[in-house]
Order: structure tokens, then C-alpha cells, then sequence
């Protein structure tokens, strides 16, 4: 397989992961095996830097041995129609930034689901690095607006991403120089609208706020900064747009080429 050098070992972080969730949800068959593997899979990742054909055998069995051990799957998979597909583009389509609120509160049900979509978000290695702070304190919201002249309304809720530096610094060694963790704060933040947007949630994403300022409203240590806030309100009936940068007639067409840059036909 043709790949950068260092997915090998990520893929065996992820591994060692992956055993703790198979543990977690019952899918193990034999719990001392897995223990062992975690041992194995933190010295044998170290291999890749000093005894490069150990480590590709170490990649190649490991898989095999795992298949051997854990029962299979049982979920059904999801069947698209292209009903379901025009719904999803249609709630991407729709989704606007939400700057006026009624002051009604947000459900911690809905707030849960939109932290369940930013769970599920694509994340560079898998690694996922950023947390989720709710808050939903009066207080502590203004507070936090007190620091975010990007934040427009006065929210019900919201949901601070945050990249954890400690993560970062144990688990993206092999990786260098690194945007990833910014990556999945985007990720994980337009899953997160789009699901409010679905809920019939007003959300909008802010990164115009002082980090220090929000970091010590929320009491935060200093492995975490806060990347990322996600307003949260039930929107007003009549949504106010942000006029200043509006509206630009960007289309797909426009952003999108083939084959040759710039050449915008299929
Ligand atoms: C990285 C990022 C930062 C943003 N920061 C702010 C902000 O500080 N304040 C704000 O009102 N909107 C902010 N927005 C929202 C954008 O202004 C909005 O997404 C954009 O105008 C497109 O409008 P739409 O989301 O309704 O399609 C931000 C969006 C992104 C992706």
C-alpha cells in the first residue's frame, strides 16, 4: 500500500482505541488477548523509527490476529434512497447563521444530538483531539459574550470546541507540522449546524472572541484553548442576515473544477 510512513503508526494508536470501544460495547471474545495487544501495539509502534520490516509484519499480522478475536458486526447498513439524499443536501442547502433569538432555551436532547454529529465528524488519524464544552448558565453565556465581539446575539447555549493540547503533543508526534487538529474543529463544528439546523435549532459558528478571555470564563487548564464557540438559540421567525460581507452569488459550479484547474464543465 502506497501511503505516508506515518499512518502505520496512527493506525496502531487508532488500534489501541479501537480495543478499548470493542471492550466497551461487548464485542470481545477474549479479554486477555486484548489486554495484551494494547502493551504490544504502544512498544511495536516505536519500531517504525529503528526496524522498518518488523513494524510492516507487526502491520500486516496484527489485523489477523484482531479478526480472530472480536465478534463480527451485526447493525444493519443504512440503505440511502434518494429521498434521504435530497433531504441531507436540502438541510446543507437551507442551513443559515442564526443571529436572533427568542431567548427560549435549547433542549439539552437537541444539544446532545448536535455534540453526537460532532463526535461522528471526520478527524484527521482519527485522532479527534478537540472536546466539547456546553454551557447553558446564563452567567456564564454573557460572560463569554463579554469576550466575543463575533457574537452577535445574546445565545441560549454554547458549545465550545476546544483542541486538547496534551492529546496533541502525545498522540501527533509522528505527524508535523500540523493543521489537523484546526481541521477537525471544522468538521466537527459544520456537522454540529447542520445538525441544529435539522432540529429547527438557530446555531452559529464564531471564532471572533478573545481566547484567554473565554479560556478564563470557563475556568479551562492550560493544555485546552478554545477554538471554536457555537451559538446556540431558538431562532426568531425572520432571520437577520450579517449584511456586511452579503451576499455573494458564489455558486458550486463556480468553486469547483475538473480535471484542470479552472475548468469548471463535467
Ligand atoms: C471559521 C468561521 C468563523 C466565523 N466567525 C463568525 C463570527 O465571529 N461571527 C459571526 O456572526 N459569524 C461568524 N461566522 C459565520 C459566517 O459569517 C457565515 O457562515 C457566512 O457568512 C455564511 O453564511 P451562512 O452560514 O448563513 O451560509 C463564521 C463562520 C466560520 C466558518
Amino acid at each position: 500500500m502506497k501511503e505516508p510512513i506515518h499512518y502505520g503508526p496512527l493506525r496502531l494508536v487508532d488500534g489501541g482505541r479501537l480495543v478499548g470501544f470493542m471492550e466497551d460495547n461487548g464485542a470481545v471474545v477474549d479479554g486477555d488477548y486484548l489486554a495484551d495487544l494494547k502493551d504490544e501495539i504502544d512498544i511495536k509502534k516505536q519500531w517504525c523509527m529503528w526496524d522498518k520490516p518488523a513494524f510492516y509484519d507487526f502491520l500486516r499480522e496484527t489485523p489477523r490476529g484482531m479478526a480472530a478475536h472480536v465478534t463480527p458486526r451485526t447493525e444493519e447498513v443504512t440503505e440511502w434512497t434518494g429521498t434521504d439524499v435530497k433531504v441531507i443536501l436540502d438541510n446543507m442547502k437551507s442551513r443559515r447563521a442564526a443571529r436572533s433569538f427568542t431567548g427560549e432555551p435549547v433542549s439539552d436532547d437537541d444539544i446532545w444530538q448536535m455534540v453526537q454529529a460532532g463526535r461522528f465528524a471526520a478527524s484527521g488519524g482519527n485522532l479527534r483531539p478537540h472536546r466539547f464544552l456546553v454551557t447553558r448558565n446564563p452567567e456564564t453565556v454573557r460572560k463569554i459574550r463579554s469576550f466575543s465581539p463575533g457574537m452577535l446575539a445574546e445565545p441560549s447555549a454554547i458549545i465550545a470546541i476546544l483542541i486538547d493540547w496534551d492529546q496533541v503533543a502525545r498522540e501527533f508526534s509522528s505527524i508535523q507540522p500540523s493543521m489537523i487538529p484546526y481541521v477537525d474543529v471544522g468538521t466537527a463544528a459544520q456537522n454540529m449546524l447542520n445538525m441544529a439546523y435539522a432540529l429547527g435549532v438557530g446555531s452559529c459558528p464564531v471564532t471572533s472572541f478573545s481566547q484567554s478571555g473565554v479560556a478564563g470564563v470557563l475556568d479551562l487548564p492550560s493544555n485546552l484553548t478554545v477554538e471554536l464557540l457555537i451559538m446556540l438559540g431558538q431562532p426568531k421567525p425572520v432571520e437577520r442576515g450579517l449584511n456586511a460581507n452579503a451576499p455573494k452569488s458564489v455558486t458550486t459550479k463556480d468553486l469547483t473544477s475538473w480535471e484542470t484547474f479552472g475548468n469548471h464543465d463535467r
